[in-house]
């Protein structure tokens, strides 16, 4: 029996991990800890709350003194930390509240998981203890388009591991870049990375941390491009489209992603980085055709009849313009590959929103938006 704590397992990501760990190792207790702030559901998680190997506690990450406790009481021996603040958006609204999280409470597990295991490496069982951290690629930055040879993007390239995928540019984000963050969220991120290498290096806790590209499919929460999208495709509301659409991000099925946490979990090097993602970039405009196209079809509308919902609106501050991750050490060292195609994994997941219109009624009334509308009123 091992003791798994996962913080934010109520969130989008969160939840797919916790829901993998809990049917596939009856034998680890798995613990969900999460605050359940407007970004946090149970109802996530309905499938697995019965489960004899599944408890929930509501605790917030920055509460030193609880975790710790919890650490002790419960046997902690390993831990998956996914909560944080993740929404760029509301970053540069409330950058305080996103150091807060991602920062202060990142910090907080470190110290209580560090004095609790005490220089130990390995439980009582022969287990590892394990503190994994999971990131973001958007602590690397931001990569230019690139033009190779007068070559419009996206152009076909080779992957350092041999296969060919489209792409926006000729660099990708490896393990080895300097972290350059923009935005509030990723500096925050970026800075909870540097502690979690700090808590190895300096303590020898055993670490290890996964960068992750953009995630997409069901329970993400609909502040964020595609479920947002698929929403107002269906009550036909406009599709607000930063800039001119020309940003590209790397997208990847959330339950590959989770896939990879647990491979990572498992067989991971201590004290390693890795990064992962589908090498699947798209531009922002390209993504929102294909998804009204899909949205379209799925609800029996003429193909691209919402076409019109595009709407250009005044570009994010500091606007990211191309994220693509270079996830070869993965595959390479750990045989990891992404399951779904794009085209695929959209249509999955435009089903899932169409399908649990009530799930996305209820996370965007109530007290969400009353929380929505004060953190977008003019402060
Ligand atoms: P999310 O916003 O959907 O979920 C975050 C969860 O953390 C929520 O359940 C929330 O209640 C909980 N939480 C927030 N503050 C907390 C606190 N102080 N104490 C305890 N719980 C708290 O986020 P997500 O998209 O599932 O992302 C999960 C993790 O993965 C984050 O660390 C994020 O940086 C990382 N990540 C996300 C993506 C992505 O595309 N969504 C990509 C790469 C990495
Ligand atoms: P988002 O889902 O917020 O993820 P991230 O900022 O972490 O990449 O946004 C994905 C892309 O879509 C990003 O380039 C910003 C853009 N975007 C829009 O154009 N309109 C929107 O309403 C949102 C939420 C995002």
């Amino acid at each position: 029996m091992r003791t798994l704590l996962i913080t934010g397992g109520a969130g989008f990501i969160g939840s797919h991990v916790v829901r993998l760990f809990v049917n596939k190792y009856p034998q680890y207790k798995v613990i969900n800890l999460d605050k359940l702030t407007y970004a946090g559901n149970l109802a996530n998680l309905k499938d697995v709350e019965d489960k004899a190997n599944y408890k929930f506690v509501r605790m917030d990450i920055c509460d030193f003194e609880g975790i710790s406790k919890l650490m002790r009481d419960e046997q902690v021996d390993g831990i998956i930390h996914l909560a944080a603040e993740s929404h760029v958006d509301r970053s540069i609204k409330d950058p305080l509240s996103f150091a807060q999280t991602n920062v202060m409470g990142t910090l907080s597990l470190l110290q209580a998981a560090k004095l609790y295991w005490n220089g130990k490496l390995k439980t009582e069982n022969g287990e590892r203890h394990l503190f994994y951290h999971i990131s973001t690629d958007e602590v690397y930055g931001a990569l230019e388009l690139t033009h190779p040879e007068g070559v419009e993007p996206p152009f076909s390239t080779k992957a350092s591991s041999g296969k060919h995928h489209l792409a926006y540019g000729d660099k990708f984000f490896t393990e080895e870049l300097k972290y350059q963050p923009h935005s509030p969220y990723s500096a925050a991120k970026a800075s909870s990375d540097h502690f979690v290498r700090a808590f190895h290096d300096t303590y020898g806790l055993p670490t290890v941390i996964t960068n992750c590209s953009n995630n997409y499919g069901p329970y993400q929460f609909p502040e964020k491009l595609i479920p947002l999208f698929i929403n107002n495709i269906r009550h036909r509301k406009p599709l607000p489209v930063y800039g001119k659409g020309e940003n590209v991000r790397d997208w990847l099925y959330v339950e590959d992603h989770a896939r990879a946490i647990d491979l990572v979990f498992h067989e991971g090097m201590i004290g390693e980085t890795y990064n992962i993602g589908g090498f699947n970039e798209w531009k922002n405009i390209d993504l929102i055709k294909v998804l009204i196209h899909t949205v379209d079809r799925l609800l029996g509308r003429p193909e691209g009849a919402d076409l019109d919902l595009i709407t250009y609106v005044t570009d994010r501050a500091g606007h990211d313009l191309r994220y693509a991750i270079d996830s070869t050490k993965l595959q390479r060292e750990l045989g990891w590959e992404p399951s779904l195609q794009f085209e695929e994994g959209i249509e999955k997941t435009a089903r899932w929103y169409l399908e649990n219109q009530d799930w996305l009624d209820n996370v965007t009334s109530g007290d969400y938006l009353r929380y929505y509308e004060e953190m977008y009123s003019d402060r």
